[in-house]
């Protein structure tokens, strides 16, 4: 069982990316194998909607960039874990642009390669309570539905606005760790 996690901050070390870095210890603990990729390294360009990707057999994408490797990181993982933190009420233009490239998943021969995987969310932003993440969520969710993924848990830190300052939130850290121990359960029930 694999899990990818996809960061979407373009924040190195900051706060999604601790938030991140606890479930993938607990998914190494629970024997899963794991994987980071930082969005910010590579050059994902965003979707024209040129559909050509609903055309041409084999091919998940006609632009030659970076996502052409996701695609397949995405086929051979289990579970795929979205970190971003909350700009502006939605994502990061990153995760963006990482999500705008599921397009080719849209079409008959594209949705095998992500239907029924586990999907977690991970996410931090400043404000305090839930209404500044809420529009983001509700995007995820749809999104996942929409890609027929199934949710398995969400990691939300709100009241974090400094690079690191979760690293003072011992609640939320503990959560994170103890939903990367738990995926073994779900990848067992699934599997
Ligand atoms: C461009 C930008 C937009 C942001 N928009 C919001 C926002 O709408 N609501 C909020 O609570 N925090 C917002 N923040 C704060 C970040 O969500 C917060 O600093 C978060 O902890 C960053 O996570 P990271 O360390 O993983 O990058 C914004 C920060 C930036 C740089």
């Amino acid at each position: 069982m694999k899990i990818t996690a996809f960061l979407g901050s373009p924040r190195a070390n900051g706060n999604t990316d601790i938030l991140t870095e606890r479930v993938l210890n607990g998914a190494r603990e629970a024997g899963l194998e794991v994987e980071s990729i930082p969005l910010r390294k590579l050059d994902i360009n965003p979707c024209v909607g040129c559909e050509k990707c609903w055309q041409v057999d084999g091919r998940p994408c006609v632009r030659k960039d970076d996502m052409q490797d996701l695609y397949k990181k995405i086929a051979e993982s289990d579970i795929l874990l979205f970190a971003t933190p909350v700009y502006w009420y939605s994502c990061t233009a990153g995760m963006k642009a990482f999500l705008d490239r599921f397009v080719p998943f849209n079409r008959e021969e594209g949705r095998p390669r992500i239907q029924g995987k586990g999907v977690v969310l991970v996410t931090a932003y400043e404000e305090e309570g839930p209404t500044a993440v809420e529009p983001m969520l509700r995007m995820f969710d749809l999104s996942f539905e929409y890609l027929e993924l199934q949710t398995i848990g969400r990691i939300i830190a709100d009241g974090v606005g400094p690079k690191g300052a979760v690293s003072e939130k011992p609640g939320v850290l503990k959560q994170a760790y103890e939903l990367g121990l738990g995926l073994a359960e779900w990848a067992t029930v699934v599997g």
